[in-house]
């Protein structure tokens, strides 16, 4: 027998504090550093993020990635007894051992699963959901859990008005299940790429084995993100734009036949410049950056919790997930919900 995967159960967590563009102009202009509500709300569509307390062991990534899992697996009526797979996509762990995805199984109690980690930075979910899919079809794993989730604060630097006014910390998961291969409802196609030739466009370029972090490299901030804003925003439009098309065009599809456009929320121009691009309406884009920022992998499951649990997307609907991010990475999935 033949096998596809399905989505049959979404969750999302956020943490509690809720950061307002007003209140980084504040804790900016207190290190001398011009910004505004104006400004960011302009350039980006950002209005506010949640930032996790890092003190605070619920709001640790892993527990963000907790509590969306089990909103997932209620939703799909599973126990974490049931799971095959945990991937849990992020490029900020709880810690660089073990990995975040044993952090979530130990909390979940997921004790039949196996556990692993992926780091495709802003693409980490679709790169997730993939690789959960191919396991599927080849029948090694009935039922996975795949999470996206980020704490993005700690890594941020908040001298750099550039890049810290974009990110927001949160997680949301997917339950995936083993189908039938010739069921309407179940992942349809996808497609992934990655470009390491571009890997300084955005980095944290100490805390790796690499580069230790020394007083000097500390004091220089080198293990923060560092980002070159512009021409990731070229990029981002231009492979977004390609990678939706080569998806459809895979499965004999035009953007006419899709209900919803859920692409990785980076910036709202980015969304609305890809979305021309397609000549897609934007009515039809599923947004979200403008309440949570840049949550980087959590991005595409937050948003596709949302509008599933509000009903904006219906069961039978063709979505289509599109993502890059750090790397670069790049990938896209078409999702028949
Ligand atoms: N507040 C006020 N002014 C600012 C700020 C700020 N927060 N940040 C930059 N500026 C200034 C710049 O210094 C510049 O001033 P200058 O003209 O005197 O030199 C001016 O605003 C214009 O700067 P630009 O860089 O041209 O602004 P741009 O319109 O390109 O917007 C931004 C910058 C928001 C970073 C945009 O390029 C962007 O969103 N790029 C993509 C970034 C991204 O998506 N990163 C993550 C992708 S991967 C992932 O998701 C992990």
């Amino acid at each position: 027998m033949d096998f596809a995967a399905r989505i049959t159960g979404t969750g999302s967590a956020f943490p509690k504090k809720r950061v307002t563009n007003d209140s980084i102009v504040q804790k900016l202009s207190k290190l001398g550093i011009t910004t505004s509500d104006e400004w960011i709300r302009e350039r980006t569509g950002i209005c506010e993020r949640r930032i996790s307390d890092v003190e605070k062991p619920e709001e640790h990534n892993s527990s963000l990635g907790f509590s969306a899992a089990q909103k997932a697996l209620e939703m799909a009526g599973k126990s974490p007894q049931s799971i095959d797979q945990i991937i849990y996509a992020t490029c900020s762990p709880d810690t660089p051992l073990p990995s975040t995805a044993c952090w979530l199984q130990h909390k979940i109690g997921a004790d039949h699963a196996w556990a692993m980690d992926i780091n495709a930075a802003c693409s980490g979910f679709i790169y997730g959901l993939v690789t959960a899919e191919k396991f599927i079809q080849s029948g090694q794993v009935k039922i996975a859990l795949v999470v996206g989730g980020e704490v993005l604060n700690p890594i941020l630097n908040w001298e750099d008005r550039n890049s810290c006014i974009l990110f927001g910390d949160g997680a949301g998961a997917a339950v995936v299940e083993q189908v039938p291969s010739d069921s309407s409802r179940r992942i349809l196609r996808s497609h992934l790429r990655s470009d390491g030739n571009l890997w300084d466009l955005l980095c944290v370029p100490a805390g790796g084995s690499n580069m230790e972090v020394t007083p000097e490299r500390y004091a220089q901030k080198l293990h923060k993100l560092t980002m070159k804003g512009k021409e990731i925003f070229k990029v981002a439009v231009k492979t977004m734009a390609d990678f939706a098309l080569i998806t459809l065009k895979k499965n004999q599809m035009t953007t006419d036949d899709l209900d919803w456009f859920v692409p990785h929320q980076a910036n709202l121009r980015i969304i609305e410049a890809v979305a021309k691009r397609l000549k897609f309406p934007m009515e039809k884009v599923l947004v979200n950056v403008d309440r949570y920022g840049n949550t980087s992998a959590a991005t595409i499951p937050t948003m596709l919790d949302e509008a599933n649990r509000d009903g904006r997307i219906k069961s039978g609907q063709t979505v289509l997930l599109d993502a890059f991010g750090a790397g670069l990475t790049y990938g896209s999935i078409l999702v028949r919900w």
